[in-house]
């Protein structure tokens, strides 16, 4: 059984499951669904929550196991990762080593400084900074080298490393997170038509939709592009589906067909919030009192209204994946139309 599968993979428990399951009325009223629900997984505890403490537990859990004493990460300038590596570290007295990329094209000291770097410093990481912001390997290939330097000062680092070609244990705390909301719909006799999730490095979706789809499920899950197209997003997605399998020996019922994307509110590109995306944001913000970002739940969340008012009366679970600290690194006029 898949759920016995991932029993065998050492992880750290970081937070206390589940995530509460929401309804969001006056946005379904406001956007003519019957219902949407919220699958609240900025709500998981751990510094600010969101997706990548789901992920980090299984990174942790395996850094534990190699005897590790100090975590190396990359990600963006306002990474929510890299945040989260900070916090799990602080946690579990690792010492926490992040590499911030330029991957947005910000230069205010807001961006530079707040947010997400703010509670980097507050959580003890030791920031290291990369010029480029599209280099997977290069970024890679840095941190190898910080770690290199780390073991010949006595230290046993492990890097969590951001080409797609390594794996995917992130991936896993997303199947975590489908047998948990198919347990919260099965218990509360509910079913949906469609489950909205970001797709960026992919473990999310990836994970999510092996474990959905893994137990039986049929509601298609919908990625919303954050950092690249969907011709270039799809193949990751098929890739991550093929190395869940082989991490965990298993057969992956999810197949290529069951991969659905869309890039349509990826522009301007990632880290920055189209017109849809801000109308999005407010949107949900003066509803429902959710706070998305411009990165990624914005993204989320406009793929998401966009299916309803395609299907009137649709029932449909979103995910909020986080990112809350990021918009302190933004100003209004990023963040609303
Ligand atoms: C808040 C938030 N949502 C969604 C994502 C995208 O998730 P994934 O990288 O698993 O595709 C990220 C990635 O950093 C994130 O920080």
């Amino acid at each position: 059984m898949l759920s016995e599968k991932l029993t065998r993979i050492p992880r750290t428990t970081l937070w206390s499951h589940p995530t509460p399951l929401e309804a969001a009325p006056s946005l379904a009223k406001c956007l003519g669904a019957e219902n949407i629900w919220i699958k609240r997984d900025d709500c998981n505890g751990l510094a600010f929550g969101g997706n990548k403490v789901r992920q980090m537990e299984y990174y942790l859990g395996d850094a534990l196991c190699k005897g590790a004493d100090t975590l190396l990460i990359t990600g963006a300038v306002q990474s929510n990762f890299v945040r989260t590596a900070a916090a799990a570290c602080a946690k579990n007295g690792l010492q926490c080593q992040v590499q911030l990329e330029a991957r947005v094209s910000k230069s205010s000291d807001a961006y530079a400084r707040s947010g997400n770097v703010l509670l980097d410093q507050m959580l003890g990481a030791t920031i290291h900074h990369f010029p480029v912001g599209e280099d997977e390997e290069g970024a890679d290939r840095n941190l190898e080298e910080i770690a290199a330097q780390l073991k010949v000062d006595g230290r046993n680092p492990y890097v969590v490393h951001l080409h797609p070609s390594h794996p995917p244990l992130g991936s896993l705390g997303y199947i975590d997170a489908a047998f948990e909301l198919d347990q919260q719909l099965k218990a509360q006799d509910l079913s949906v038509d469609a489950v909205f999730v970001p797709s960026g490095s992919g473990n999310t979706h990836g994970g999510f939709l092996y474990g959905w789809k893994g137990i039986g499920n049929t509601a298609p899950v919908m990625g919303s592009c954050v950092r690249r197209d969907a011709n270039l997003q799809r193949p990751r997605i098929e890739t991550r589906l093929e190395q869940i399998g082989a991490l965990l020996v298993d057969e992956p019922a999810a197949k290529a067909k069951d991969v659905h994307l869309t890039d349509e509110f990826l522009a301007p590109g990632y880290g920055v919030a189209g017109d849809v995306v801000k109308e999005t944001i407010a949107l949900a913000a003066q509803h429902e009192a959710l706070i998305l970002d411009p990165v990624y739940t914005g993204k989320t969340f406009a793929a998401a209204f966009e299916h309803v008012k395609a299907n009137p009366g649709c029932n449909i679970v979103v995910f909020h994946t986080g990112g809350g600290p990021s918009i302190f690194g933004y100003g209004v006029e990023d963040l609303l139309p």
